[in-house]
C-alpha cells in the first residue's frame, strides 16, 4: 500500500491533493446552510475526494464514473452517507436501541445496516455517534447512547465492530465514524451547538472514553465537532486533535470536520476569515473539509504563502488515500455499486425480522399497575388515541436518512391490527402534537371510540423531528394537547396504557401517576408496529432498561445516576430539613432512574457474596448474586454492577457502572451472576491527573437498576 500511494501522491500536484481533502453533499439533502449545486463540475476537475449523500448502486456508480474517467488521475471518490440506526431497513433509534443493553443485537443492527448501505454504494457511515448525553432538552440524545460512560463506551465497540467487520475490504462493510469528537453532548442548556466548557477531568472521565473505545475497536474516521470545547472550536482544537487522538491514542485514520463546521470557526470568534479557518484546522489536525469548500477555495494560498506546511497536506492526504486502498477502491472503483446486490439485501425479510426484535428489545416498561399488561384475552375492545398511533413517518424518527417514512413502516395501528384476532381496533387521533397547538377538535371522536372500549391505548409522545439534530426544547412535557386529551381519558376510568413515542426522556409525572401502563417505545423503525403489538399482547415479554435518566421536571437537568454527593446530601434519615443540597418543590429523586424497567415477570436478587473483600493492585475479586424469576412468565433481566469509591483525592460519583449481564429465566428458575472486579475497573484521573485506582473503601451494588440496594464493602490496599 505504501508504495502505491507514494507513487500515486509524487504525482500529484497541491490542487490535486487538496481536492482529496474535500467532501461535498449531492444535491439530495443539505443540513446545513450552505449547498454548492455544482458538486459533479467540482468532481470533474478533480477538486473532489468524497461525496456524501448520494446512495443508490446507480448514482454513485454514475458519480464515481466522473471522478474516475474525467480526472487526470482517475483516484476513486469516497462516498459517506449518515447510516445511523439503519439505512433502507430502519431499526429504533440509537437511545432505543442503548435500551435494550444487548451489545450483540446492536453489533448485528449495525452490520445489516452495512449491508445495505454498502449495496447501494456507500463506503463510509457517519456513525456512531458517541456523545454522552445528559441533558434531555438536547435534540440529540436521540442519536447516542444515552448518560453513561461504561455502557456507551461498550456500545460505541459494537457498532465499530457491526459496521466493519473485520475486514474492511469486504463489500459489505463500510467505514466507522466517531462523531462528534468531543463534548458536543455538553451543550449548554441543551442548546444545539451551543458552547461547552468542562474540566479536564470530566472531559477524560465522561466525555472521551465511548471516542476511545472506538478508536479501540478500530473506528477509520472521526468526525470533529460543531461546539468550542474550553474557547477552541473542537474543529480547530490542537488539542483533542493532534494531542489527545493522534499523540495519546496513536489515531491513523482521518478526521473530517461536521458540516461546514470549518467556516463556523469564524462566528465562534476564532478565525478572522475562511482562509484563517482553514488554517487553524488543518494545522491542529483536521484531514477533510466537509461541505464548507474552505480547503477548495483556500488552502493552496495558505500553503504557498506557508501558513500550511506541505508535509500537513502530505499527512491528511495519505490518511485518506489509505483508506481508499484498503477499502480496494484503486482495484475496482465500482467494487460497491452492484445493482445486483443491492436488489438482494435491502429490505431483505432477515433484515426486517431483525428490525423487529431489536424494536421490541428497545422497549421499556416504565408501569405497569395491575398487570394491565400484557392485554388480556378479556380485552376484546382496544380503543387506540393519539397522534403517534397511525403515523408512518413518526415510527423511524430523525437521521433515517434513507429510510422510507411514507409507505414501509407499520404503524402501531396496523401491528395491532394484524395481531388482535378477533378484538375490535378503533383508532381516533384526537390530539394534536405540534409544538404550541392548542386544536382540541378531535377530542369528541376520541372520547367516543374510548368509551366503548375494554382498554384504551394512547400512542403519544413527540412528532419525529423533535428530536434529531436542530431541536432541542426547553420543556420535556407531552407537547401539544396529549395531555388534555390523556386527562379527559382517564375520567372515563378505563385501564390506559402510554406508549410513549419520542427520543429523549419525557417529564410524565402525571401518566406515571395516573395511567395503568406506560410502555416506551422510542421511535421503533420500520417494523415498529409489530413490535409494539409483539409487547402488548405478550409475545415478547420487554426488557429494556432505561440508558438514561428520566427527570420530574425540567428544572432538575441535568440529572444523571452518577452524580456526587455534595457536602450537605438529602437522605431521607433528614427529610424536611433546610441548608440541605435539595428543591423546596421537587425531591432529588428521577421519576425513573438510569438502568430502570420492568417484565411482565418479577425478578429478586439475593445477598451480594464476595470472594474476597480486599484486594490489592494486580488482583481481582468475584461478586456474585443469585437472581430468581419469581414470576409466572420466562423473562429477561440486565443484571447491573455499581461501584462507590468512597474517598478520593477528586471526589467521586456516588455510584458508576462498571458491569452488566443481559440473562434469561424461566418461571421458578435462579441463576448465580458474578461479575469480577480489579482495581482497573476502578480508575480514574486522581487529583494530579495520573489515571489510576485509590487505594481506600470501595462499596458495590447489584440490581436490576441504578437503585439497586444489595450491596458489599470492599478494600484496595497498596
Ligand atoms: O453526520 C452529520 C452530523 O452528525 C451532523 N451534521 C451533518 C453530518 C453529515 O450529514
Amino acid at each position: 500500500m505504501r508504495a502505491f500511494i507514494d507513487s500515486l501522491m509524487a504525482k500529484m500536484t497541491l490542487k490535486e491533493k487538496i481536492g482529496q481533502l474535500t467532501q461535498l453533499t449531492s444535491s439530495w439533502e443539505s443540513t446545513g446552510p450552505t449547498m454548492r449545486d455544482s458538486y459533479m463540475q467540482d468532481i470533474a476537475a478533480g477538486n473532489v475526494g468524497s461525496i456524501f449523500n448520494a446512495f443508490t448502486a446507480k448514482y454513485t456508480r454514475e458519480l464515481q464514473q466522473i471522478a474516475v474517467e474525467k480526472t487526470r488521475l482517475g483516484i476513486p471518490l469516497l462516498f459517506g452517507y449518515d447510516v445511523i440506526h439503519g439505512h433502507r431497513t430502519i431499526f429504533p433509534i440509537s437511545l432505543g436501541e442503548a435500551a435494550s443493553w444487548d451489545l450483540k443485537a446492536i453489533e448485528h443492527a449495525a452490520r445489516i445496516s452495512a449491508v445495505e448501505a454498502s449495496a447501494e454504494g456507500i463506503h463510509w457511515t457517519f456513525a456512531p455517534m458517541v456523545d454522552i448525553a445528559r441533558d434531555p432538552r438536547w435534540g440529540r440524545i436521540s442519536e447516542g447512547s444515552g448518560e453513561d460512560v461504561y455502557l456507551g463506551s461498550l456500545i460505541a465497540k459494537a457498532r465499530v465492530r457491526g459496521y466493519q467487520g473485520d475486514d474492511l475490504k469486504r463489500t459489505d462493510t463500510v467505514l466507522a465514524t466517531a462523531k462528534h469528537y468531543a463534548a458536543y453532548g455538553a451543550a449548554q442548556a441543551g442548546r444545539d451547538y451551543h458552547t461547552v466548557d468542562m474540566s479536564e477531568r470530566v472531559l477524560r472521565d465522561t466525555y472521551l472514553p465511548p471516542f476511545k473505545a472506538a478508536l479501540d475497536a478500530g473506528a477509520a474516521t472521526f468526525m470533529t465537532a460543531f461546539n468550542e470545547l474550553d474557547g477552541v472550536p473542537a474543529t480547530g482544537s490542537k488539542y483533542l486533535l493532534t494531542d489527545v487522538l493522534r499523540g495519546e491514542w496513536g489515531f491513523k485514520g482521518f478526521v473530517v470536520t461536521d458540516y461546514t463546521a470549518i467556516n463556523e470557526m469564524v462566528p465562534h470568534g476564532y478565525a478572522r476569515d475562511e482562509a484563517h479557518a482553514g488554517e487553524l484546522s488543518i494545522n491542529a489536525g483536521v484531514d477533510m473539509d466537509m461541505q464548507g469548500a474552505v480547503f477548495m477555495t483556500h488552502l493552496e494560498k495558505s500553503v504557498k504563502e506557508g501558513r500550511v506546511s506541505p508535509a500537513r497536506v502530505d499527512a491528511a492526504v495519505r490518511a485518506i488515500l489509505e483508506m481508499k486502498y484498503r477499502l480496494g477502491l484503486f482495484e475496482d472503483p465500482y467494487r460497491y455499486s452492484d445493482e445486483a446486490r443491492e436488489k438482494r439485501e435491502i429490505y431483505k425479510p432477515a433484515h426486517l425480522e431483525a428490525a423487529r426484535d431489536m424494536a421490541r428489545k428497545s422497549m421499556v416498561l416504565l408501569k405497569n399497575e395491575g398487570d394491565v399488561l400484557p392485554l388480556a384475552a378479556s380485552a376484546r375492545r382496544i380503543a387506540l388515541i393519539g397522534p403517534l398511533g397511525d403515523s408512518k413517518e413518526d415510527m423511524i424518527g430523525s437521521w433515517a436518512a434513507a429510510g422510507d417514512r411514507k409507505t414501509r413502516p407499520v404503524t402501531i395501528l396496523e401491528g395491532l391490527k394484524a395481531r388482535a384476532k378477533g378484538a375490535t381496533v378503533t383508532y381516533a387521533k384526537g390530539a394534536a402534537y405540534e409544538l404550541g397547538s392548542t386544536d382540541s377538535s378531535g377530542f369528541a371522536a376520541a372520547m367516543a371510540a374510548a368509551r366503548d372500549a375494554d382498554v384504551i391505548v394512547a400512542a403519544m409522545g413527540e412528532k419525529w423531528d423533535m428530536t434529531g439534530e436542530a431541536a432541542s426544547r426547553t420543556s420535556l412535557d407531552l407537547p401539544g394537547t396529549q395531555q388534555a386529551l390523556l386527562e379527559q381519558l382517564k375520567t372515563l376510568g378505563k385501564p390506559i396504557v402510554l406508549v410513549l413515542m419520542s427520543g429523549r426522556p419525557n417529564a410524565i409525572g402525571w401518566a406515571a401517576e395516573n395511567v395503568d401502563a406506560i410502555l416506551h417505545a422510542w421511535y421503533p423503525g420500520t417494523m415498529g408496529g409489530h413490535a409494539v403489538a409483539d409487547v402488548l399482547f405478550g409475545d415478547y415479554n420487554p426488557s429494556g432498561k432505561l440508558p438514561v435518566t428520566f427527570p420530574r421536571n425540567v428544572g432538575q437537568v441535568p440529572i444523571h445516576y452518577d452524580m456526587k454527593n455534595t457536602g450537605r446530601p438529602y437522605t431521607p434519615e433528614k427529610q424536611g430539613q433546610k441548608y440541605l443540597s435539595r428543591y423546596l418543590n421537587t425531591p432529588n429523586s428521577p421519576l425513573y432512574p438510569f438502568g430502570y424497567g420492568l417484565s411482565y415477570t418479577s425478578f429478586a436478587y439475593s445477598p451480594v457474596t464476595l470472594d474476597r473483600a480486599t484486594i490489592r493492585p494486580g488482583q481481582a475479586l468475584t461478586a456474585s448474586v443469585t437472581v430468581s424469576n419469581t414470576g409466572k412468565r420466562a423473562g429477561e433481566e440486565v443484571v447491573q454492577l455499581y461501584v462507590h469509591d468512597l474517598v478520593g483525592s477528586v471526589t467521586r460519583p456516588v455510584r458508576e457502572l462498571k458491569g452488566f449481564r443481559k440473562i434469561s429465566l424461566k418461571p421458578g428458575e435462579r441463576r448465580k451472576v458474578s461479575f469480577t472486579l480489579s482495581d482497573r475497573d476502578l480508575a480514574f484521573h486522581r487529583a494530579d491527573m495520573s489515571y489510576g485506582a485509590e487505594p481506600g473503601a470501595f462499596k458495590l451494588f447489584i440490581g436490576g437498576s441504578s437503585d439497586a440496594t444489595a450491596s458489599a464493602d470492599f478494600t484496595l490496599t497498596e
